[in-house]
């Protein structure tokens, strides 16, 4: 007699961490937002005009005809010398520059914020993160079990009174996570006067403020205020990414915080992937000194702040009176407040031809049943002022 194949059940041994919580649906959303007929506005991407051209092909064949095996060879966990020192000489433009040890270089700001979970959460320790906050956040520090909670986001950013008040009544929270510039979701910046309150607080309780500048070089208008890591240089922890600015394929990012903290960083990447790319890291550092990468930004700014005049204009024509919205000065993202259902108008939409990211996954607990995210960095002018012409037809039904 035949014996039957036994049909391994594969999700038995799945660990309880990966089951449920952050990012289910959303996986869906952004297939769905692939199609060929859908206009999307889903995904965080930068637009692939702003990626460097021929001049990536002349470095690289310059690394590779200069007999330098650098380029080639495993690179120290925190990074090579010359790529980390082009890295310090940019933080250095906006605060005190990091010494030898706190500064590492990453594999995308990502991994910064995993190699934080990693060295720091333990099963069960609270974590504060917005709400709404980078999905992928969420994600990191649940991937270590941490409880995370969400404190409220306004036009100025974090809500640092409500914070305030979360920390007087305790359990103490280990970190809070922040992206101050532009934040994603929302668009908003945290205002001067609430970074330098954060930055007391923290030192207050001891709290360790994880600072995510992602977006903070696509300024489009108007002042930078300063980083948290230049106000509080012995509490902020700040993690940035090349993704945005240079290209996301040659997934390069930074930790840079107080030496014993960044040491712990560097231990916990030893058995993640040991070293990001060196590659990478030298094109990045070549291409940076020639002032190539400058140029780029500088393009890359246009580029994105053409976008969102289009995206606020089309907004005020289709949308109107159907829904909220805020005015980024940087960044890739808008966030609508609407009278209905998030995830309902996401659903209509997808059906209309255009992909937006409904509220909820942003949020760690209740909220966001009434917002979208629309990521206006990717599409062409066109298509935008199209997408959203549906946007508002599919508000208006
Ligand atoms: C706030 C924020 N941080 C980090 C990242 C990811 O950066 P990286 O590509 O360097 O991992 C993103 C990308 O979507 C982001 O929005």
């Amino acid at each position: 007699m035949a014996v039957e194949p036994e049909v391994r059940r594969w999700d038995a041994l799945f660990a309880a961490r990966t089951r449920g919580g952050a990012g289910e649906g959303l996986l869906e959303i952004l297939a769905l937002a692939g199609a060929e007929d859908v206009i999307s506005f889903a995904g965080g991407f930068p637009n692939s005009a702003t990626f460097p051209g021929a001049s990536v092909a002349e470095i690289l064949r310059e690394l590779a005809e200069r007999g330098d095996a650098s380029p080639f060879q495993y690179a120290p966990t925190n990074g090579l010398p010359g790529p980390r020192e082009y890295v310090a000489d940019r933080l250095e433009r906006e605060g005190p520059r990091p010494a030898e040890g706190e500064l590492m270089l990453t594999s995308g700001a990502i991994e910064a914020l995993e190699l934080v979970g990693k060295a720091l959460v333990d099963k069960g320790d609270r974590v504060l993160v917005e709400a709404p906050t980078y999905l992928g956040a969420i994600m990191a520090f649940q991937s270590f079990e941490a409880a995370v909670d969400g404190v409220p986001v306004d036009e100025e950013g974090l809500a640092v009174d409500e914070l305030e008040r979360r920390l007087a009544r305790g359990p103490a929270p280990k970190l809070l996570y922040t992206i101050p510039d532009f934040q994603n979701p929302a668009g908003v910046t945290l205002s001067p006067e609430r970074r330098e309150s954060l930055v007391a607080l923290a030192r207050r309780h001891g709290l360790l403020l994880v600072e995510d500048v992602a977006y903070r070089e696509l300024r489009y208008e108007g002042e930078h205020p300063p980083t948290l890591l230049s106000l509080g240089p012995d509490v902020v922890l700040q993690a940035g990414t090349f993704s945005k600015t240079f290209f996301p394929g040659v997934r390069l990012g930074w930790a840079a915080g107080p030496g014993e903290l960044v040491a712990k960083l560097v231990w916990a990447k030893q058995n993640t992937d040991q070293c990001a790319g060196a590659l990478g890291q030298r094109l990045l550092e070549e291409y940076g000194r020639r002032g190539l990468l400058d140029e780029q930004i500088s393009r890359a700014r246009e580029v994105y702040r053409s976008r969102r005049n289009t995206a606020m204009s089309a907004l005020e024509r289709h949308v109107g009176e159907g829904a909220t919205w805020t005015h980024p000065a940087g960044g890739f993202f808008t966030w609508l407040e609407l009278d209905e259902d998030g995830a309902a108008v996401a659903g209509r939409a997808l059906e209309a031809g255009v992909a937006v990211v409904p509220g909820k996954p942003f949020f760690v607990a209740a909220g966001g049943e009434r917002n979208i995210r629309i990521s206006y960095s990717q599409a062409s002018e066109e298509r935008l002022e199209e997408g959203i012409a549906r946007l508002g037809r599919v508000l208006g039904e």
